[in-house]
């Protein structure tokens, strides 16, 4: 059986859970529900980032200790990740006993690989984002992310051998035996490793007291990036050099935004490297969105929280609005009047208002039975083979907002269906065209079931309900849901509107 591991950045403990990281989540989700549905093994992991002088911090200021402020935030990711639907098979958290063993394991194999060895680093790092900038990398002298001026700071640590890495990297890339998509991203990555040299990379920290030590020196801490990007391995219940690569080993599809790009492209494959470990197999790098046409930030306060919103339209209308409001792979803006737009126009009035007409229709027949008829079904058949194609590569190709474009259609399709067929006449007038009419809506409204339920599961379920289905269709394989007209309707129920107007 195909395997398929998927990964999400792990969050930093200490943000509230808003749109961006619901965004990165809700992407992840999909496609592990995608990949369920066509029969792989999958295992999708995501969790909170916890380490770090910032948490530290927070906790003095709240006078609680890291451990108790880690536990509290971390159980509002998963909360709301709960709230959304996410079906994490682990939802990982840095400050594990098993992640810190392995980050401990980790970094002593790099040592006794020669690929460590201590100095000074001199450098301008932004406290905000836990990292040293490069002067080319500020904007005005400032942190382009906090829009801070960086601290100069010189201490003692250990650093990683990155440079030597440099050529490998560039090799790895360019032969796409390491895919970064979209192109974008990757021509970014080959362009930074191309002008620039690979600087070697401090990774420990004087003085951070809530971190994983260096095994060999407890006066400094592992490097938040080096413990956090470690998670995809302890994740998956790696136990350390030397013992074999779990099952799941390697993710198929590392999901990051493009903040993170560098770490995830540069950092993370010459960890990977360094310790003789498969590489994963594509990074796909989504675009960040900005709000009402700003950034948004914590500072800022713009930040949306997640939990609210999913409350307003309800998890399922949520994950539909957010992956469908621009292209997964380009930066984009939301604005909480289009989401209200969208909603009505997609689903209230589109797919909402087509079930609901529809189980209308099929009530007036008071015999509740809908059979298969050759003769009728031939152009739907083509008609939703064709969809069912689109569908596929859209999603093998992170094009989330196609499928969602191409349901529509099809929903729209039915409706002008409806309009030109007028089955409440047939009924009176024409009985077997009325009932070769309902049965064909009925079984789009099946196929609908299928192609929606990685994106919302559980208004599939309810699709599945009213269509008196549930249980038959979560017993079949998605390609047996894929076929036309097999099915019969003897069970069709009224149900409640998939989609109140808001
Ligand atoms: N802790 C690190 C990741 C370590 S992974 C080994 C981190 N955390 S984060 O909480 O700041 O961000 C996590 C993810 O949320 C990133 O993929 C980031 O791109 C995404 N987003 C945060 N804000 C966003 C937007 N405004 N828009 C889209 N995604 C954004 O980085």
């Amino acid at each position: 059986m195909k395997k398929f591991y998927i990964t999400t950045p792990i969050y930093y403990v200490n943000d509230k859970p808003h749109l961006g990281h619901a965004y990165t989540t809700i992407a992840a989700d999909i496609l592990a529900r995608w990949h369920r549905m066509k029969g792989e093994r999958v295992f999708f992991l995501t969790g909170t980032d916890e380490h770090g002088e910032k948490v530290a911090k927070s906790a003095r200021e709240k006078n609680i200790t890291p451990r108790e402020i880690c536990d509290q935030n971390s159980s509002r990711f998963s909360k709301v990740f709960d709230i959304l639907d996410i079906s994490y098979d682990r939802f990982i958290r840095t400050t594990e006993a098993d992640h810190e063993k392995l980050v401990s394991k980790v970094l002593n194999e790099l040592n006794k690989k020669k690929l460590i060895y201590s100095g000074v680093y001199k450098g301008l790092y932004c406290v905000g984002c836990e990292r040293y900038y490069t002067n080319k990398e500020l904007s005005d002298g400032k942190c382009p992310i906090h829009q801070q001026e960086p601290i100069t700071l010189a201490e003692d640590c250990y650093f990683l051998k990155l440079s030597s890495f440099q050529r490998q990297l560039l090799n790895l890339i360019k032969t796409k035996a390491l895919i970064i998509e979209p192109e974008s991203r990757k021509n970014e990555i080959l362009g930074f490793l191309t002008s620039e040299k690979l600087e070697d990379l401090a990774i420990s920290r004087e003085k951070v007291e809530w971190g994983v030590p260096i095994p060999w020196d407890k006066s400094q801490s592992v490097y938040v990036w080096v413990d956090a990007l470690l998670n995809y391995l302890s994740g998956i219940g790696w136990k350390g050099p030397g013992q074999k690569w779990p099952l799941f080993w390697p993710p198929e599809v590392q999901l990051i935004g493009k903040d993170i790009l560098r770490f995830h492209a540069v950092l993370w494959p010459a960890i990977l490297l360094s310790l003789g470990a498969p590489l994963f197999k594509k990074l796909y790098v989504h675009g960040y969105f900005t709000v009402n046409g700003q950034k948004m930030s914590k500072s800022l306060g713009n930040a949306i929280d997640a939990e609210e919103l999913a409350l307003v339209f309800g998890s399922d209308a949520f994950r539909w609005l957010i992956v469908s409001s621009f292209s997964f792979g380009s930066d984009g803006d939301i604005s909480q009047s289009r989401l209200y737009d969208k909603y009505n126009s997609d689903l209230s009035n589109g797919l909402g208002n087509l079930v609901r007409r529809v189980l209308v229709l099929a009530a007036k027949n008071k015999k509740n039975s809908f059979f298969p008829d050759k003769s009728s079904n031939a152009d739907f058949k083509n008609k939703i083979a064709k969809i069912w194609q689109g569908y596929e590569a859209a999603l093998e190709d992170f094009k989330f907002e196609t499928t969602l474009d191409n349901i529509s259609d099809l929903v729209a399709f039915c409706d002008r269906y409806v309009d030109a067929k007028k089955p409440w006449e047939l009924f009176k007038n024409n009985q077997p065209e009325y009932q070769k009419t309902i049965y064909n809506l009925l079984e789009v409204l099946r196929h609908l079931g299928w192609m929606l339920l990685p994106f919302m599961p559980s208004k599939s379920d309810l699709i599945f309900e009213s269509l008196g289905l549930l249980g038959k269709e979560k017993i079949k394989s998605l390609e047996q849901g894929q076929k036309w007209g097999k099915v019969k309707f003897t069970n069709v129920k009224q149900g409640k509107a998939l989609f109140p107007r808001l």
